[in-house]
Parts: structure tokens; C-alpha cells; sequence
């Protein structure tokens, strides 16, 4: 589901009736539908930015039938990005938005305009529950909306996630019966498929998943087993994730290896079918290729990338990540193959993608990044990436004529991005380059004399 979705579907339920953002002091208004648990579902986001109330007052809403306006009231943090991403919040759900704008344009005028973007990763912990809706709100038509037990399993993983924190462990689950039933069921439909469907790289490292991570048809696989995995592969981590990012703030997480993941598993009553991304889609569909190295830079570019973009190009990499991470094929062996992990984990898709039927062109990424996508139904295009390798050198190319003011470069020692702005900085990249390049010429040598003997 991607941002539009959410507006839409979300749009009613949180309708910002006003911000007032006095100095000292900053007042939002919205409208709540009358739900049970609506209301401290809301009021954890203020928690998540670490925002403190001064001040709640409701009372039921004039203007919409069944709904309650709600008034908060706060003191000016510390910290305005705080601030900034409650408003954001609401803007992103709001139905009506003039004075937000009003109060972004009057701030955005006193700040740099470049937006605040993580350094360290963990500074992920300052976003991470920045979500746009929480893990156990369901809609009506979601298959698991009648069943209170499933909706309590899913604020139980929603309030895991909530709680977590850069460095902690994720917890084990014990999965019910009925969740292994659903996982087994997906689990023996999808695999069969991989030999003849999914990428070499794909099906090279699912069989080191089922030996070192216990996938198999019998048990759900724990999220920290798999992290510790792709730890070892690329330094790839999993991180669960209380509900929906903002696409800027899940590819941020790309940035620092560091995937935000799932952890419940689709209603038991329509396996082959889920609303939005579950364990499943996390595990058997992303997962996989988290593990090869090329791939592993290959996402972490597009996350690189985004760091202190501005929004639409934000937009164009999120349709990159859709048209190649989500729904990704490329030519192997003179045969397409997937590695989009929305094919890898969809019955149907798989098929339809490596078909006759859909358009298939040249992976672009100018041409992928305004290219329209339906998000309920099959895609009607499908981009053909060479190989990762070649994909990431496109991508790069293309990320270079970003209009960013700075360039920036992530550290892997310490997890940092380093921005290059500085000549110090600028002598230490330019040291290392020469380190590496004299590691590159005695290794040359060796292999040349080990040649000739
Ligand atoms: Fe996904």
C-alpha cells in the first residue's frame, strides 16, 4: 500500500481541523471516527516523536456525523524536528490541510531546506515509529477484521515493534498452530515454484536459509535468526515495525542495511491472499536476496540516495524501489527470472510476470522513475534488469545527477554516513582510497607470481 492509499483510506479517520503554532506553544485539532482505542492508538504517535502534552479536550464533531474532535495542546520540544514529524503525520492523513501547509511554509522559511536526514543508525530510533498507521488497525474489508483474537495478535506484534530499539534483541515468537498452518500452506505453494521462476541468486541462498535459519514448511522462522544471518552475509539487519513508514523513512533504513520487517502472519482464512506485507512476503519474498552482496548495494543505493532528497525525488525512488526490489525481473541464461520480492512471494504474479501477457522493457532508472504503477492488481510493465551489478551502476549514475548540495558516503565501520563536505573530510576518503588501491596492487602482484609459477 503506498501513501495515496493510506491518504484515502485513512483520510476520514484523521482529519486535521487546524494547527496553531504559536511561539512556545502548538495546538492541532482533529477528527476522530467514534472506535474503541482510537484515540490512544493516536495519541501513541505524539509518544513515538517524543512529543509531551500539555492539554486534551474532545468533544463530538458538528461538522462529521460519528466522528469526535480532539484537541492537543504542546510545548515547543527541544528539538523542532519532533515537532515537525507530528505535523507531518497529521498532514500526511489529513483530509483538509490548508494551515498545516501554512505552518510548514512558515517554518521551512527559517530552516536549511535540505530535510533532516539519520547519520548514524541509530538515529533510525528517531523514526522508526514515525508510522502512517498502526499494525492492529485493520480495515473493513480485511479478512482478519471480524476476528478479535487475530486483531489482538496483531496489536500484540504491533506493540513489539513499538518497543523496540536499536541494539535490542527481537523477541521469539511462539507461533500458533493455526500461524504455522497458514505459513506451511504458503510456504509449500511458493517454494515449488522457485527452481524454474526465481533468480540463481535467489535459489542459491534459499537452501543456506533452510540450514541455517530453519525455514522449512513446519515452523515460522524468527526474525532474529535471519538477521543474524544476512548480518553475516552483507551486514544486512531486520528490524520489526509497528505499522506503515513514509517512504522516505523506510529507505532511509535501507541506507544503514537495516530492513524494517513484519512479524505477524496473514488472517488463516486467505492464505494465498494479503492486504498488506506479512511475514511471509518479509521472509520468503525479500529476505533471500538480502543475503547477496550484490543485491545488498544494490538497495542500500536507493537508500543512500534518498537521504536529504527532496520529496519528489523521494517519489521517484520509492517507484524505483517498487519496479525492481518489489517487482524486479532479469535475464538469465536467455530466460526471464524474478527477484522482486512482491513476485517471490505472489502464486499468481509469478506466473503472469515471466508470461507473454505483461510489457517488459530495459531496466532505465530515468524511465522506471516516472513510470506509473497500479498497487492492487498486476503490473502491466515489468522492468529487465541485466544483472544487479548492472543495475546498481545504473543506478548510481542516475542518483549522481540528484540536485543534492552534498555528497555523502556510508561508513561501515561505524555505521555512519559521512558527508563530504569538508576537506579533512575529503583527505580521510581520499587515504582510504589509496589503502585500498595498495591492498589492490600487492594482491595483483601475488596473483600474477602465483601465476607464473
Ligand atoms: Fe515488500
Amino acid at each position: 500500500m503506498n501513501i495515496d492509499e493510506i491518504r484515502k483510506k485513512y483520510a476520514m479517520e484523521s482529519y486535521v481541523a487546524d494547527v496553531n503554532a504559536d511561539i512556545g506553544k502548538t495546538t492541532i485539532v482533529f477528527t476522530l471516527r467514534e472506535k474503541a482505542g482510537a484515540l490512544a492508538e493516536t495519541l501513541k504517535l505524539f509518544q513515538a516523536h517524543d512529543v509531551n502534552l500539555s492539554h486534551i479536550e474532545s468533544r463530538p464533531s458538528k461538522t462529521h456525523e460519528g466522528c469526535y474532535e480532539v484537541l492537543v495542546e504542546f510545548a515547543e520540544a527541544e528539538d523542532h524536528r519532533k515537532i515537525e514529524g507530528v505535523i507531518e503525520h497529521f498532514q500526511q492523513k489529513a483530509e483538509k490541510k490548508v494551515l498545516v501547509q501554512d505552518w510548514n511554509t512558515k517554518n521551512k522559511q527559517n530552516k536549511d531546506s535540505v530535510p533532516w536526514f539519520p547519520q548514524k543508525i541509530n538515529d533510525i530510533d528517531q523514526f522508526a515509529n514515525r508510522i502512517l498507521s498502526y499494525g492492529a488497525e485493520l480495515d473493513a474489508d480485511h479478512p482478519g477484521f471480524k476476528d478479535m483474537t487475530y486483531r489482538e495478535r496483531r496489536k500484540f506484534f504491533a506493540d513489539i515493534a513499538f518497543n523496540f530499539k536499536h541494539g535490542d534483541k527481537i523477541p521469539t515468537i511462539t507461533y500458533t498452530d493455526e500461524e504455522i498452518a497458514t505459513w506451511r500452506t504458503v510456504y509449500n505453494e511458493l517454494t515449488v515454484m522457485y527452481p524454474k521462476n526465481a533468480c540463481q541468486e535467489f535459489n542459491y541462498i534459499f537452501p543456506l536459509l533452510q540450514q541455517n535459519c530453519g525455514f522449512g514448511p513446519d515452523r515460522i522462522p524468527q526474525l532474529q535468526d535471519v538477521s543474524d544471518f544476512l548480518k553475516d552475509c552483507t551486514g544486512y539487519t531486520i528490524r520489526p515495525v509497528a505499522g506503515l513508514l513514509s517512504s522516505r523513512d523506510f529507505l532511509a533504513g535501507l541506507a544503514f542495511r537495516v530492513f524494517h520487517s513484519t512479524q505477524y502472519i496473514r488472517h488463516h482464512s486467505a492464505p494465498k491472499y494479503t492486504p498488506e506485507p506479512d511475514i511471509c512476503h518479509e521472509l520468503l519474498g525479500h529476505v533471500p536476496l538480502f543475503a547477496d552482496v550484490e543485491f545488498a548495494q544494490f538497495s542500500q543505493e536507493i537508500g543512500l540516495a534518498s537521504l536529504g532528497a527532496p520529496d519528489d525525488v523521494i517519489e521517484k525512488l520509492a517507484t524505483l524501489y517498487w519496479f525492481t526490489i518489489e517487482f524486479g525481473i532479469c535475464q538469465q541464461d536467455g530466460e526471464k527470472k524474478a527477484y522482486g520480492a512482491g513476485l517471490l512471494s505472489s502464486f499468481g504474479e509469478l506466473q503472469y510476470a515471466l508470461s507473454d501477457k505483461p510489457e517488459v522493457v530495459d531496466f532505465d532508472p530515468a524511465v522506471c522513475c516516472v513510470t506509473k504503477y497500479p498497487i492492487t492488481e498486476y503490473q502491466p510493465k515489468y522492468f529487465l534488469a541485466e544483472s544487479f551489478a548492472s543495475a546498481k551502476n545504473k543506478l548510481k549514475s542516475w542518483a549522481a545527477t540528484i540536485n543534492r548540495p552534498f555528497q555523502i558516503r556510508y561508513n561501515a565501520y561505524t555505521q555512519r554516513v559521512e558527508i563530504l563536505d569538508k576537506v579533512a573530510a575529503l583527505q580521510r576518503l581520499a587515504r582510504d582510497i589509496r589503502s585500498d588501491i595498495s591492498t589492490l596492487e600487492e594482491a595483483l602482484g601475488k596473483v600474477n607470481n602465483l601465476k607464473m609459477k
